[in-house]
């Protein structure tokens, strides 16, 4: 799959490179923070080298995370040999994968942090998240949104075109909120990190009695 080659290509500068913005991260573990109890049963897709699975398993009962690419979990394990979590498991797949193999199993909370906009297929993806929360879970996701133009309208299918960047696919922010409206989800927490970020950090609810 074209997304796991580039993934598996980036993967150890990934690892490498320092988050670009402390604070905006802080936030977002912080909002995180308020939907996790100990009892928590989370699934994580698109985790990468697993720095935020390592930071909030710790917390919770069971912390399963999944990313496409093989390089990204290895790495994400090797950091786990460092600091072992036993309740905490790194599993190369597709979010559609794991729920096919697991048809049965169900989470407090999925997060999706950076990766809904790298899927052609985002209002799917969101709907499958839907399903594989229990009824009142969270969805919490981080996504970069085209809502003005920028730069990267122009660069991204350049780069693309010559391996330097992923397929994303440039909803807006409305557009995101209504595709998660249509799956069924209800906000209950918004936050956008900074005006010319273009990035929303959402917290959705599956509704307690679907
Ligand atoms: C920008 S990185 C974000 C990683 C991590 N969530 C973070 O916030 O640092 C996007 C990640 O999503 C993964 N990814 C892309 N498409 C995916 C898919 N269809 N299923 C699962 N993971 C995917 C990539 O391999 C990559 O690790």
């Amino acid at each position: 799959m074209a997304d796991a080659i580039f993934w598996n290509k980036v993967a150890d500068k990934y690892a490498d490179t320092p988050i670009a913005n402390e604070s905006i991260y802080q936030q977002k573990l912080a909002i995180t923070d308020k939907y996790l109890t100990e009892q928590s049963e989370i699934l994580e897709f698109g985790c990468g080298t697993g720095s935020t699975a390592l930071i909030h398993a710790p917390k919770v009962n069971s912390y399963t995370a999944l990313d496409i690419s093989t390089r990204m979990i290895e790495i994400a394990n090797e950091k786990l040999q460092q600091t072992p979590q036993s309740n905490l498991t790194f599993i190369e797949s597709t979010l559609e994968n794991w729920q096919q193999a697991h048809p049965d199993t169900s989470y407090d909370v999925v997060l999706g942090l950076n990766v809904l906009h790298l899927m052609a297929d985002y209002r799917q993806v969101i709907s499958q998240s839907f399903e594989v929360l229990k009824p009142g879970g969270y969805f919490i996701t981080s996504s970069v949104c085209f809502d003005r133009f920028s730069w990267l309208n122009i660069a991204l299918p350049v780069m693309k075109l010559v391996g330097k960047a992923p397929h994303v696919e440039k909803f807006t922010a409305e557009q995101l909120m209504q595709a998660m409206l249509d799956a069924g989800f209800d906000l209950a927490q918004e936050w956008e990190p900074s005006p010319n970020s273009q990035q929303s950090f959402l917290v959705m609810q599956r509704p307690k009695h679907t």
